[in-house]
């Protein structure tokens, strides 16, 4: 139909007739002459209606409104003095109608499409509409080009793309699963995949040596900005591998992507141990984007008078005392501010928030006076203390201390604006424990087939484990291991886990099954492939980068799903809603 796209269309056509299609972009009447932006996946280009040109033309034009769309062929000229725009790639340039014509009409908007404050459930319910608009055709053509450089870099790495059942049996990645109803086997369920995890082990075992897929996993959890139900992520496994092989891959996956992408990344990121990244930040997936780390200050409060801290400062196994200094603090902030701080940690646990102001003759604040001459200068030489800074403190159970005064200083930082935008900064954390233990229950901490350093340890918690995960800008990019292919261990892991035999075979006796007939060793990853388009894009919120995404109340608006379904379909499937029953 058409000969050119709308943004094709520039200088170099002059002179000639073009055939362009699209939307209605906009519509100006300037005394019997009509302007109209006409919009394709490209951009604008604008069309002129004159009577002196085509009277037809024109007639047509004055029924042309917003969102039209039309098919318009003319002679491209030269735009007049001074009515260029610079802001279009067109701009010089304007075609001058000969024909046009009315395609389909639309319905007025429901919302203005390139207003972004427009409220979310309209524009969910209309997202055929949003992703009209330019900045989600760029988000998506920006997503295409990551997928098809993956796909490229790791074909040329020799991995094999295989996809993975969707209806398949629970898989271990710790969220509730979604269950789809079997009719040929009445009260049987399949469960969505929440990642490919062990089939990407088993078809190590078959051999194939290097597997990836870009496979699409399903969790029902609490969404968040950066978690929806139904996702995808870059999935990959390799045999006969240690942790920097698979580190490798992933450097050189990354590198790739971000390269097609347009954005400079280093050829290998930093590395951190989880035990170093939660007590310097608080976190195990710290924004190195800025200072601001966490200083032990236990040993210095232990000194104090003060009962509580001296307390605390007894278990330093368990508890912690950690400053966060921020510099020139005492300017920035005012005594309401700093009284909101102490409101915001408490919200994550914290008894109460200490700090110390840093004067011209020293320290100032309530606290000083529990603190020797040589302590207050202690804690000013361990903090790095210039007049005009503030030092705040948290104690307690280290796991709380490292989450409030973790968060806080993400807090802190925002606030005072000092997080730069357009820096892509990579860290691995390494050296996982194996377990944590959350109200007496021993989870896995990745899953249970990751292969654990050395399972002697007294205390379990202290087990060390091979994965590794990928933190960008303080999010979760993705995360790995090197797993476990031997039964033994396997089972040694399920026991300490209190995953009775029976259940160990319930749940997963074909992976254990499979361990038994030669597993080479392997390992591999997942990387959020939302999440790095949302990283890529410069965007906050997983559901700009998804062409339908679901509400925060895994509500998909448009399609209006979940819904009920009729009766018969539910007895097919042998099924009846307790809800239905009640009423
Ligand atoms: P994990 O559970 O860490 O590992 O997931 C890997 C990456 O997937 C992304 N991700 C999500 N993105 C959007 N919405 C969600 N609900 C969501 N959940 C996870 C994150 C995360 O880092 N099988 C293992 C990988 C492996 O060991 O090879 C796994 O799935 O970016």
């Amino acid at each position: 139909m058409r000969t050119h796209y709308c943004t094709d269309v520039t200088e170099k056509n002059i002179g000639e007739t073009v055939t362009v299609a699209g939307w209605v972009n906009s519509r100006r009447d300037h005394g019997g002459i009509i302007f109209i932006d006409l919009r394709d996946k490209g951009g604008i280009v604008q069309l002129v209606a004159d009577p002196q040109d085509n009277k037809e033309a024109l007639e047509v034009a004055e029924k042309v409104r917003d969102e039209f769309v039309l098919i318009a062929t003319g002679k491209v000229r030269q735009r007049g003095e001074g009515l260029e725009n610079p802001n279009l790639i067109t701009g010089k340039i304007e075609i001058i109608l000969d024909e046009l014509i009315i395609e389909n009409r639309s319905k007025p908007m429901p919302f203005d499409l390139g207003d972004e404050k427009v409220n979310e459930e309209i524009r969910l319910k209309n997202r055929f509409l949003e992703l009209r608009t330019k900045r989600s055709y760029d988000i998506f053509k920006l997503r295409s080009t990551a997928n098809i450089a993956a796909r490229n870099s790791l074909n040329e790495m020799g991995f094999l793309d295989v996809e993975t059942p969707i209806l398949t049996k629970s898989t271990p990645e710790g969220a509730r699963d979604y269950l789809v109803p079997s009719r040929v086997h009445p009260g049987e369920f399949y469960a969505l995949p929440q990642s490919p995890q062990l089939f990407k082990q088993l078809l190590m075992v078959s051999g194939f040596d290097k597997y990836f897929q870009i496979a699409k996993c399903f969790r029902d959890e609490d969404l968040r900005a950066d978690r929806q139900p139904e996702f995808t992520q870059i999935d990959v496994e390799m045999s006969f591998c240690d942790q920097e092989d698979v580190i490798k891959v992933a450097e050189k996956l990354i590198h790739d992507i971000f390269t097609a992408c347009g954005k400079e990344v280093p050829a290998t990121f930093k590395r951190m141990t989880y035990n170093e990244a939660m007590e310097l930040y608080g976190s195990d997936k710290p924004d190195l984007r800025f200072g601001m780390p966490m200083v032990d200050v236990i040993d210095i409060f232990g000194r104090s008078t003060n009962e509580i801290f001296a307390d605390i400062a007894k278990d330093k196994a368990h508890n912690r005392i950690k400053a966060i200094k921020v510099p020139n603090g005492d300017n920035i902030f005012s005594k309401r501010q700093m009284k909101g701080f102490e409101d915001y940690v408490r919200k994550f646990g914290a008894k109460g928030l200490g700090y110390f102001q840093m004067k011209e003759d020293g320290l100032k604040g309530p606290l000083t006076k529990f603190f020797s001459e040589a302590d207050l200068e202690e804690i000013v030489k361990v903090t790095e203390l210039q007049e005009g800074d503030v030092v705040f403190f948290g104690a307690g159970h280290k796991k709380v201390v490292w989450d409030y005064m973790g968060r806080f200083r993400l807090y802190l930082a925002e606030q005072m604006e000092i997080v730069p935008k357009d820096v892509y900064e990579f860290l691995w954390v390494v050296d996982f424990p194996m377990f944590e233990v959350e109200e007496g229950k021993i989870k896995a901490l990745h899953h249970p087939f990751t292969m654990p350093k050395n399972l002697n340890k007294e205390n379990i918690e202290e087990i060390e484990s091979i994965a590794y995960d990928l933190v960008l800008n303080g999010t979760e990019l993705g995360g790995g291991s090197i797993r476990i292919h031997k039964e033994n261990i396997q089972s040694e892991v399920f026991s300490l886990m209190g995953i009775s035999e029976e259940e160990a075979k319930e749940k997963f006796g074909f992976l254990l099954d499979a361990l038994q007939f030669g597993a080479p060793p392997h390992g591999g990853f997942a990387m959020g492939f939302d999440r790095m388009i949302m990283l890529l894009a410069g965007t906050d919120s997983i559901r700009d980068v998804i062409a339908f995404p679901k509400t925060q109340r895994a509500q998909c608006l448009m399609t209006q799903a979940p819904s009920e379904v009729d009766g018969e379909q539910l007895k097919e499937l042998s099924l009846r809603i307790r809800k239905a029953v009640t009423e």
